[in-house]
């Protein structure tokens, strides 16, 4: 049987780099030959169990990747060896879904899954995902594998932004603006024709979030300092909208750090009939303005990842030249180089910086 190296975690906080049977194609599955994996600044508190994700053991962990297509099961027509893909790596059977070699769902049947046959990831040489995960990037594209990595931050923009239908010439709030996937926003809106409005507790910040975005972007993308106060940050939101009629759309990117106490002043700051999307991740129950919701018929839905149809959207804009890729690749990393690897994705916290792994380079 072919070997392959891979990262496998054993229990939490426990990762070696190993010598395992390297997969092989059955029906609806795809082997591909992994060329870039992001490693974002929290994938070391997963590995660590400091976030506390259902994670079957052992397990080759892995977010998702760019990669090559190696082989394919008898009933996939539709690729060929050696074609340039990006490997989605939320796998869905009806409505339970599980992030495969990432999340093992939270669902029995969900846990079922991850247990099984879609369990690992892509940390490694190889790596097996559904046919239907597997997304071919035109050879046009001149991006390299490693910088098509930022896909991973974008789809999930996506999945947000489609979730509550933004349109062209809409406004966006995107509160806090200025994480790894929370920043990925800003150019999913902007592609899709809609200006945005950034929200940070921190001008500097904001300042050079801006100006990472600078060049295409025409006044597009206005700033908030977000305050702490529901009154000031609400009016404040509001003023940056055009004519200060407030915004048509809300895209919340919090993570588990925050209280969720600046929620109010987004949902506030909207028009009549607004969307809002909840995207992050707050652990605490949140406080919401219950009238004006009802007064002013607010949608609000929760979106967890993306779908297909969002994974390739985000490759048809790029390969139109809609959007541009912008996260400056640190690496890439040789599976063997993963301790320096982690280490530098927790330093990268941000819009600007991707930390990639590159398991062509154990070859
Ligand atoms: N919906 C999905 O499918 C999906 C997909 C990917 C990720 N996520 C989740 O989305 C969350 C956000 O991701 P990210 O990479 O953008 O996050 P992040 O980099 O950890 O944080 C984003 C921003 O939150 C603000 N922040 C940090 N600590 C805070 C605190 N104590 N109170 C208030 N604000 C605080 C900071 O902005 P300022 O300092 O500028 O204010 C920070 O830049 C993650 O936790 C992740 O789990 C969800």
């Amino acid at each position: 049987m072919a070997s392959m190296n891979a990262l496998v975690l054993h229990e939490p906080g426990k990762l070696s780099l190993e010598t395992v049977p390297k997969p092989s194609a059955a029906p609806g599955s795809v082997i591909v030959k992994v060329l870039a994996a992001p490693m974002w600044d929290y994938v070391p508190d997963i590995l660590s169990g400091q976030r506390r994700y259902h994670l079957p053991y052992p397990l080759i962990f892995g977010t998702a990747c760019v990669a090559r297509v190696e082989e394919f099961g008898p009933d996939v027509k539709c690729f060929t060896p050696g074609q340039l893909v990006f490997c989605d790596y939320v796998i869905r059977l009806n409505d339970e879904r599980v992030v495969q070699g990432y999340h093992g769902g939270f669902t029995p049947l969900e846990q079922a899954m991850s247990n099984d046959y879609w369990r690992n990831g892509c940390y490694a040489q190889w790596a097996k995902f559904p046919a239907e995960n597997v997304h071919p990037i035109s050879s046009s594209v001149t991006a390299s594998p490693f910088e098509l990595a930022e896909i991973a931050s974008l789809m999930p923009a996506l999945g947000a932004a489609n979730s509550i239908s933004v349109c062209p010439g809409e406004t966006v709030l995107l509160l806090p603006a200025t994480g790894f996937f929370s920043s990925s926003v800003i150019p999913v809106v902007l592609a899709l024709g809609a200006n945005v409005v950034v929200g940070s507790r921190s001008q500097e910040s904001l300042d050079r979030l801006v100006s990472h975005f600078e060049g295409e972007i025409d006044g597009r993308i206005k700033k908030v300092v977000l305050t702490g106060d529901a009154t000031q940050d609400t009016e404040a939101l509001k003023a940056a909208t055009p004519g200060g009629k407030g915004a048509d759309a809300y895209i919340d990117y919090a993570p588990p750090m925050a209280d969720g106490s600046h929620v109010s002043a987004g949902i506030m700051a909207l028009k009549r009939y607004g969307r809002c999307c909840f995207a992050g991740v707050v652990i605490q129950d949140v406080a919401l303005p219950y009238g004006p919701i009802m007064v002013n018929c607010i949608t609000i839905r929760g979106q967890f990842a993306q779908g297909h149809r969002d994974v390739a959207q985000v490759i048809r804009l790029i390969e139109s030249g809609t959007l541009k890729l912008r996260k400056k690749v640190q690496g890439p990393f040789a599976l063997q180089q993963y301790e320096a690897a982690l280490a530098a994705a927790k330093e990268s916290r941000g819009w600007d910086k991707m930390v990639v792994l590159a398991p062509e380079h154990d070859a």
